[in-house]
């Protein structure tokens, strides 16, 4: 049976955003997709986020960054990146040649950082998209203090509109009293998509040294633990907003990724699960595909918002 898995993730985009299928990878945990292109053909996923990028180089956060708790991972690695100049140099070039599209995932301090990154993108072959993270908890200034708030949610949405062609996808925090609220905010400013979710703020204690584990004290939460919290966002975004929804947060099989599918996401990003297993993304892929096989399900629209009530 010929699979027809494709999706469009911004339909109002002049310049589109068309994925193979809608398995992605989960920016800062796919690095720049060069390191993982020796492991599988990484050609064969529906696109790749890289990891968050910003205006100049950083070195992240201190020491330990990051930490496996008994149900999850906590990270603070406080978005260490290239730089974007380096990345239009040395990353964008390869990722011109690839079929798979990639999606640079930025995050700034101010507005004008965003826009600013949007605009050093704008034209650069290799990059498909713009995911703006507004979501990161991990550092000082900026990050999930904008994404928390719909009105500076929509002042950076509207920014980077303002600045680009892209494809824009705008992803969010969990760590918010009112998600529909920021999602309708930022939907009106112009993103093409939403992505979610990022980490949830979390933190660990070393007993004996009594001292909190992460450097930065806290981190954020990731891993299979916080699906269920992701799902019920996913469902709600997804009930409210007529722009595509990407679901994250916890994806680990195929089915996993049905759940986000059939709660309205029109596509998927694999995150934490890729340190266990560095091919998750290809296997939850595979799954997706086979599951459609086994139930007669020719094209990924039919599933999409299947689960909703
Ligand atoms: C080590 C690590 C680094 C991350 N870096 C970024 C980042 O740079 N930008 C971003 O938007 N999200 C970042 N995230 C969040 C993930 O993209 C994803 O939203 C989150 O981990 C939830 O998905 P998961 O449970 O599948 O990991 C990072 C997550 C981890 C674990």
């Amino acid at each position: 049976m010929s699979l027809d898995l494709s999706i469009q993730l911004a339909p109002r985009n002049k310049h589109g955003l068309l994925l193979a299928n809608p398995v992605m990878t989960a920016s800062g945990t796919f690095g720049y997709g060069t390191e993982y292109s020796q492991l599988f053909d990484i050609q064969k996923l529906g696109a790749i986020v890289c990891k968050g990028t910003t205006l100049e180089a950083r070195e992240g956060n201190a020491q330990p960054r990051l930490v496996e708790t008994a149900s999850g991972l906590l990270n603070a690695i406080g978005l260490q990146n290239i730089g974007v100049k380096a990345l239009i140099k040395e990353k964008a070039p390869v990722w011109a040649d690839w079929r798979v599209p990639v999606i640079v995932n930025i995050a700034g301090e101010s507005v004008d950082d965003y826009a600013q990154l949007a605009k050093e993108l704008e034209g650069v072959s290799g990059v498909s998209g713009i995911e703006v993270n507004i979501s990161c908890p991990n550092i000082k200034a900026g990050g999930a203090a904008f994404g928390a708030n719909p009105d500076t949610a929509a002042k950076v949405t509207a920014a980077v509109r303002a600045a680009t062609t892209l494809p824009v996808l705008v992803k969010l925090t969990p760590n918010t009293d009112d998600i529909v609220r920021v999602v309708t905010a930022v939907t009106e400013a112009g993103a093409d998509a939403v992505s979610l979710i990022n980490t949830l703020k979390g933190m660990a204690i070393d007993i004996n040294n009594r001292r909190p584990v992460l450097g930065n004290i806290t981190g954020g939460f990731s891993g299979p633990a916080i699906k269920p919290v992701a799902l019920s966002m996913v469902y709600e975004v997804a009930g409210a907003v007529d722009v595509p929804v990407i679901g994250c947060g916890g994806i680990t099989s195929a089915s996993d990724a049905i759940e986000f599918i059939m709660a309205g996401a029109s596509a998927v990003q694999v995150g934490s699960a890729t340190f266990t297993n560095p091919r998750a993304s290809l296997d939850v892929l595979e799954g997706i595909e086979q599951f459609m096989e086994k139930e007669g399900i020719k094209s990924l629209s039919e599933i999409i918002g299947a689960g909703r009530k």
